[in-house]
């Protein structure tokens, strides 16, 4: 199958407003980087066909062959104080998780607290945030055509795997870029979150930074954004993993 090209006359053409400024790379190092490198205002995206030095959560790498993924970052200064600035990515995952339930026509595309998109526990993308001056520099990346062979891990998946449908990414980007806007810029409310995450209820493994292991169930999500426990703990940062039983 060969992927639409990215093309800035088709998004710039899509987009709503004038708030989002889009350059389209063929090739970058990594987006987030190369964003954060430009010195960013308010509204600045930067997509690319390929990244040869991706970059993931806990510094991992973010790998994708190339035009097989969106891959995006924007940047954006919500209004609301840095103590809160733990809601963005969860935001973001909804405003992601929306619009591609919105273009496959599906329900099944979830959050994971705190970064990934899933369906059926495979991930389909990932979230990056990270603070820039009085903002965050919001890095996405979507396994959109991603064949079976081209995976990077064994729970990961693409949209087309999951859907059989073949999406332009021109129009998933704007539609995203449209839902973050409204999400972030619109009071920041946690409380759709709720209904697009699959981790509430569940029995999760944890992994703190400090290399700690906590076991327990999601029980809420407080109102910076961090996981709430059963056992009342609340977790910010961790590589988190869904129990999930056979039976
Ligand atoms: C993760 O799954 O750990 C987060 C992955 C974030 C990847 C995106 S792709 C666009 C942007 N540029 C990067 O180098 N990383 C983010």
């Amino acid at each position: 199958m060969k992927p639409e090209l990215l093309s800035s006359e088709a998004i710039g053409a899509a987009l709503k407003d004038g708030y989002w400024r889009v350059s389209v790379l063929e090739e970058s190092t990594s987006t987030q980087t190369q964003l954060r490198e430009s010195s960013p205002k308010d509204g600045d995206v930067i997509t690319a066909e390929y990244q040869s030095a991706g970059r993931g959560r806990l510094d991992r790498k973010f790998e994708a062959v190339k035009s097989s993924a969106l891959l995006f970052s924007c940047y954006m200064k919500p209004n609301i104080s840095k103590e809160f600035f733990g809601k963005i990515p969860l935001l973001a995952g909804v405003a992601v998780a929306k619009s591609i339930n919105e273009i496959t026509n599906s329900k099944n595309f979830k959050c994971k607290w705190p970064n990934d998109i899933l369906f059926d526990e495979k991930k389909i993308a990932g979230l990056l945030c990270e603070a820039y001056g009085d903002g965050v520099i919001i890095g996405i990346g979507i396994n959109v055509s991603t064949a079976e062979e081209d995976l990077p891990v064994n729970h990961a998946s693409s949209i087309f795997l999951e859907t059989q449908k073949i999406i332009d990414r021109n129009k998933l980007l704007v539609l995203i870029l449209n839902n973050l806007k409204e999400t972030i810029h619109q009071g920041c409310d946690l409380l759709e979150y709720e209904q697009y995450c699959s981790t509430l209820e569940k029995a999760v493994s944890i992994t703190l930074p400090s290399g700690e292991v906590i076991s327990d169930v999601a029980q809420a999500i407080s109102e910076a954004g961090a996981l709430v426990l059963k056992s009342g703990r609340e977790v910010t940062v961790g590589d988190l993993i869904h129990i999930t039983t056979s039976n």
